[in-house]
């Protein structure tokens, strides 16, 4: 996995995300649910408390000098959850100009090391709505061996959370640190 573009995830500076939003906002897949640039000023603030508080994070995404997308993570409230403890949680938004070049692998690489490595999580989750056909394919190709949520495991309540909170089915993948650890040598 050495061979993989590198990916860097940095703070979002306020020309890039204005460049994100222009290139991203009509997206059908844009993450932000108000779409105006206020919308997303607004989303960002939150992202920032939340960065403050150690909640989580919010970081653009660059290759080749380029900016592609955006990555998120964030810190799942423990009532969601059975026993388990150190639960993140990723979001992944890539340009759509940049899909489909193989850089979901990179990104998700710089995802896992920005929570596992600095983090200290032990699972990352990552909640993919069921008709989001194209994202729940890539998921297949990455080679990290992920748990998919039956409706009966540790993840079920926030599956059920999600869905919840979307209006809509959400399929729940969650990957052990421990796990990671064992696969990925992007670590060392
Ligand atoms: C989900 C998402 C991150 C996946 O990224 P992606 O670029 O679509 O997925 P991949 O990196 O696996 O690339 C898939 C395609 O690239 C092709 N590809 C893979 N490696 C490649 C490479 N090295 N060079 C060129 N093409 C490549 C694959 O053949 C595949 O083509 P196909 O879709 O025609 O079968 C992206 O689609 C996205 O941002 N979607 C909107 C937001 C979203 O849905 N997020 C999910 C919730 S977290």
């Amino acid at each position: 996995m050495n061979q993989e573009p590198r990916v860097r995830l940095v703070t979002p500076g306020a020309r890039t995300l204005k460049t994100l939003w222009q290139l991203g906002h009509a997206d059908p897949y844009w993450p932000i649910p108000d779409c105006s640039q206020d919308g997303m000023a607004r989303w960002v603030n939150t992202w920032r408390a939340a960065s403050l508080c150690g909640w989580g994070g919010l970081w653009t995404a660059w290759y080749n000098r380029q900016v592609i997308g955006m990555v998120t993570l964030s810190r799942v409230e423990p009532a969601l959850l059975g026993n388990l403890e150190g639960v993140w949680e990723g979001g992944t938004f890539l340009l759509p100009a940049q899909r489909g070049r193989g850089l979901n692998l990179p990104v998700k690489q710089a995802m896992l090391r920005r929570a596992f490595a600095s983090r200290q999580a032990r699972w990352l989750v990552l909640a993919i709505s069921a008709d989001n056909l194209r994202a729940l394919a890539a998921l297949t190709r990455l080679p990290w061996p992920w748990q998919r949520e039956d409706g009966t495991g540790p993840f079920a309540r926030l599956q059920r959370y999600k869905s919840w909170q979307t209006g809509k089915p959400m399929v729940v993948f969650a990957l052990a640190r421990a796990h990671w650890l064992a696969t990925d040598d992007m670590q060392h």
